[in-house]
């Protein structure tokens, strides 16, 4: 592949993903450029090959993710990998009705640990004098973070990955089979395999909505989702039997649609039995 090849395919990559993305054609080198396209024309993947994935290989890239930024280097997160296959099964059962996650090859979950930091000021004998939303808050960013980064790395090894936060419509369960003690906390699973089929690039709404310079602005937010909504194609209509089919059916149609209905309302409570104060 040649360097023009390189820049064409990361601009082709951004141009599916974002429909005002034309000018983010900046003079970066081919080979730099390359680089970027792991990232530019990345998709979830949900359909795996058979093919097993060695523990040793997701300890490093647990490595590796564990190596992303944290909060004041406070490192308020921990993953936990999925092998014995009858937990497996326990946490799939919890989860049944996303079938595919059955069959991702592995899972792991990436916690928020809000409990080291307890601990040492224990071991120190200083109080902990930050009993307050931001003890959680910190906690789930880092697990995210973290999340992120071991998506990022596998990708790039050609592995595929979807995170499941279904996994915490069940999080007291979960926490059980996980043994996760208080101050320790599901964020979200990550299913991970060598990837069927390519995964497609899902159109991002448009950096006129999400990107903002020195100040936020929703100036023509309207439009711009009404024109995002078409970019976006779902094989299945939520709750028809509530709104009927939509021949318009698009993203925000989608996401009320979703939201609509509560989801995980029962979170909050299971966090404060975690032992956290969210005031
Ligand atoms: C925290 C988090 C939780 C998610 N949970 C699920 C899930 O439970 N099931 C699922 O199919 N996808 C899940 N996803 C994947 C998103 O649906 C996906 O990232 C989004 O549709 C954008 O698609 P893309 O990743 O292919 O660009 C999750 C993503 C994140 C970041």
């Amino acid at each position: 592949m040649n360097v023009q090849q390189n820049k064409s395919d990361l601009g082709a990559a951004l141009a599916a993903r974002f429909s005002d993305g034309a000018d983010l054609d900046v003079d970066i080198a081919g080979e730099s450029a390359s680089r970027l396209m792991p990232l530019a024309g990345r998709g979830s993947v949900r359909q795996f090959k058979d093919t097993p994935i060695s523990p040793d290989l997701l300890r490093l890239l647990s490595a590796l993710a564990l190596a992303a930024p944290t909060k004041s280097d406070l490192q308020q997160r921990d993953i936990v990998m999925v092998t014995d296959p009858a937990l497996r099964e326990s946490i799939n059962l919890l989860i049944d009705d996303q079938s595919w996650i059955a069959e991702a090859p592995a899972m792991l979950v990436f916690c928020g640990n809000n409990r080291r930091q307890r601990q040492i000021h224990e071991m120190r004998g200083h109080p902990f004098a930050n009993d307050h939303l931001d003890a959680f808050f910190n906690a789930a960013v880092d697990a995210g973070i973290t999340l992120t980064a071991f998506v990022m790395a596998a990708e790039t090894l050609g592995l595929g990955c979807c995170p499941v936060s279904a996994l915490r419509n069940e999080s007291e369960k979960v926490s059980h089979l996980l043994g996760l003690p208080d101050h320790v906390f599901p964020v979200a699973g990550l299913a991970v395999g060598w990837p069927a089929a390519r995964a497609p690039i899902s159109p991002r709404l448009p950096l006129g909505v999400t990107f903002h310079e020195n100040r936020f602005s929703e100036d023509g937010i309207k439009d711009a989702i009404a024109a995002y909504d078409p970019s976006r194609h779902y094989e299945v209509q939520r709750f028809v039997e509530d709104y009927g089919e939509d021949a318009g059916y698009g993203w925000s149609e989608d996401k009320t649609r979703q939201y609509s209905k509560p989801e995980r309302a029962d979170f909050g409570a299971f966090i404060r039995s975690k032992g956290f104060r969210l005031d």
